[in-house]
């Protein structure tokens, strides 16, 4: 029952271009094979920003789906939603609300940073101030385990953690909590039970974390412990209360980023993207264009691969023998920037295809993406409503 579930959320920007392919969505892929993952639109979070200006969210929530999609996420292996359509999110947002110290909102720094760098905007909102706190209320309701994101989101990973530390210590603590554990132990049966204990041990007294790995591997076999009990095993195994919600990690990506045309980071608004359904001729074009090292004035003047930011896309779809072809011919101006480009824009062009193909399914029948979205909301909104339970009790709502 305790799966090591994956979860990520991405703001509805509509279109998404080749940086999100190699930094993030290929990512997804492979993850959906592995883990039960969930990815959402986190079209909420679009407002903290944007409130003044929404633009139309539901439409570029779904063009970002198709992306998704025409990419190879499968919404057979993972499960895709929209946070707005499962309003749990924000029953635990605001629950957290009671127990978030404001003093760790305003530590984090992308609270202090976005506010400079989007200064056009009035950030100075109850909204924008907690962004991290809804943030952890969409990872916290799916108990989920693993986070992949890139480095910036981070500390909003970190400030999860510590809410639900916060959250377990607060209300893991009922009455009898440790003859309850105890007790707990007890009915894994006595060679099991002496195994917990010593791993406990050596975490509590040693900060050993390779036994506090087992102990959790342990805990996750045992079919014989209700889950009230196991909750308060992966509690007591670490000194404190109950575990009601889930100390999450964030899963960095490794992946070597794809850089933009000008070699800056690829995005929207510095225009340097290749988008994932741009027209052939159109990425062609782009890459045909793009700078190279200014030393390459004419045809016969040698350059420096490391100058230039066509190399970089060399290092992502090259084979050591192509680019050892591609150093050998700019050093010694064998080869002409054009032509150093020609298998570049083969290269994107058979990777676009097959993506665009799975798109065109999906715009040519535009219910095809709202019913995967209404199956994936139907899901996570039970997969929420579990964990609300035993949020609610916890802070004194249970009423029934
Ligand atoms: N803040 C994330 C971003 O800007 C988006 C996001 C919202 C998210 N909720 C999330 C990512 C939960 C991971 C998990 O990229
Ligand atoms: Fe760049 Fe290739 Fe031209 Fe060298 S030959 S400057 S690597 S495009």
């Amino acid at each position: 029952m305790y799966e090591t579930r994956v979860l990520s959320g991405m703001r509805p920007t509509g279109a998404l271009h080749l940086g999100h392919y190699h930094g993030v969505l290929k990512n997804w892929v492979r993850l959906q094979a592995e883990y039960p993952c969930l990815f959402f639109v986190a079209d909420w979070h679009a407002l903290t920003t944007d409130y003044e200006r929404p633009g139309d969210v539901p439409k570029n929530a779904r063009e970002m789906v198709v992306d998704w999609l025409a990419a190879g996420v499968d919404p057979n292996q993972a499960t895709l939603f929209v946070q707005s359509q499962v309003p749990e999110h924000a029953e635990l947002h605001l629950l957290l609300s009671m127990i978030a110290p404001l003093g760790w909102l305003e530590r984090v720094p992308t609270w202090k940073d976005q506010q400079e760098k989007l200064a056009d905007r009035d950030l100075s909102t109850y909204g924008f101030l907690g962004y991290p706190l809804l943030q952890a209320a969409d990872i916290l309701i799916y108990r989920a385990r693993y986070v992949p994101v890139g480095e910036d989101q981070v500390p909003h990973i970190e400030f999860t953690r510590e809410i639900a530390r916060r959250f377990n210590h607060l209300y893991g603590r009922e009455p009898g909590f440790e003859e309850k554990a105890k007790a707990a132990v007890k009915r894994m049966g006595s060679k099991k039970a002496r195994l917990f204990n010593e791993l406990r041990r050596k975490f509590l007294e040693a900060g050993d974390a390779e036994a506090r790995a087992r102990a959790h591997a342990l805990l996750a076999e045992q079919q014989n412990l209700s889950r009230g009990d196991r909750e308060r095993l992966y509690g007591w195994l670490e000194g404190g209360g109950r575990r009601i919600l889930v100390e999450p990690e964030a899963l960095l990506t490794e992946a070597a980023r794809l850089p933009g045309l000008d070699g800056q980071k690829m995005s929207k608004s510095y225009g340097n993207a290749i988008e994932l359904r741009e027209p052939a001729d159109s990425v062609a074009k782009k890459i045909r264009t793009m700078p190279t090292d200014p030393a390459r004035v004419k045809r016969n003047d040698p350059g420096n691969p490391e100058r230039c930011p066509v190399w970089e896309l060399h290092k992502v779809y090259s084979d050591e023998a192509r680019r050892a072809w591609v150093r050998e011919g700019c050093t010694s101006a064998g080869i002409g920037c054009l032509e150093c480009k020609q298998p570049l824009v083969e290269a994107v062009l058979a990777e676009l295809a097959p993506i665009r193909e799975r798109a065109q399914a999906y715009l040519d029948d535009p219910t095809l993406v709202r019913n995967v979205l209404a199956d994936g909301c139907e899901r996570a909104r039970e997969l929420a409503a579990e964990t609300m339970r035993d949020v609610r009790e916890a802070m004194g709502l249970g009423y029934d």
